[in-house]
């Protein structure tokens, strides 16, 4: 299937390591022009030497932590040195296991601007060029945790606050030409990843949690989620706008 996305100049927020790294791999295998932002340089560096091998046009990295600075500031700054984006993908976020649901408003707001609003500030800025243009296309990460509300308190319920953002202002922007619309993965696996260490160790937490949670059996891969990113990123996923797609193993 042809994606038509050659050439197109794609952002990603939180590129540098799992389900990000894969979406970035994903996007330079289609021939993207690649921006890249995470914290840590040394894993960017090593992104970019797999991206640039799987045949990206470009790839530029960008070393900033969203919760600690100025985004919308972030946001101009990556127009005037890049241009407009074609496609932007807010990945970063986070199951936030080591808050707690009983804090105050700084647990709370912490939990909403790591999961959705350091990214919609991002988007106040990112989205009227594209609008401007009738051209656009904005995906988020969200979580099947969105719908099925369990796990961590704070994270599911700013998961499903950006479900709730990514319909109501998908519907706004559909006329427009902009889509904007989220992935909701279930639980995925890769090296470094929440469930990574537990199944090194042959824990029973797993076997218990695929049999309970996920009616596939087994974990996903980056890769999964990458190719749904993909998809509504390319020129087949033209009636799509305002959408939350599960990529979640059948989670139950
Ligand atoms: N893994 C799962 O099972 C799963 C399931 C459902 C949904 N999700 C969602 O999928 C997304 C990615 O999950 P993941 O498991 O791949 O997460 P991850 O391994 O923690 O990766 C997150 C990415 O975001 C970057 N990042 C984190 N904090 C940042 C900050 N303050 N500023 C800039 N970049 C930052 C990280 O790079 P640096 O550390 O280098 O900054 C990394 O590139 C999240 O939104 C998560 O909620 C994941």
């Amino acid at each position: 299937m042809d994606l038509g996305l050659e050439n197109k100049k794609i952002l990603i927020v939180g590129a540098s390591k799992g389900i990000g790294r894969g979406i970035a791999v994903g996007f330079a295998s289609e021939h993207c022009r690649i921006v890249a932002l995470a914290r840590t340089a040394e894993l960017l560096a090593e992104v970019k030497q797999e991206a640039l091998q799987k045949g990206a046009v470009s790839f530029d990295y960008e070393v900033r932590d969203i919760m600690d600075c100025d985004t919308k500031a972030l946001a101009r700054e990556l127009m005037e040195k890049y241009g407009e984006f074609d496609v932007v993908v807010h990945n970063v976020g986070g199951s936030l296991v080591s808050r707690n649901h009983l804090g105050g408003a700084e647990e709370w707001n912490h939990a909403l601007k790591f999961n959705a609003t350091a990214a919609i500030d991002m988007n106040s800025v990112l989205i009227p060029p594209m609008v401007n243009r009738g051209y656009g296309k904005v995906i988020h990460i969200s979580s099947i945790s969105a719908v099925m509300l369990r796990g961590n308190p704070l994270y599911a319920s700013a998961k499903a606050f950006l479900n709730a953002y990514v319909t109501t202002v998908g519907r706004q922007l559909a006329p427009t030409g902009v889509t904007l619309c989220s992935v909701m993965p279930g639980a995925v696996a890769f090296e470094g990843s929440y469930w990574d260490k537990f199944i090194k160790e042959g824990h029973p937490r797993v076997e218990d949690f695929l049999r309970h949670h996920q009616a596939i059996n087994r974990f996903g891969t980056p890769e999964e989620v990458a190719d749904m990113v993909l998809f509504l990123a390319s020129e087949k996923a033209t009636f799509m706008p305002g959408t939350n797609i599960p990529v979640d193993g059948a989670n139950m």
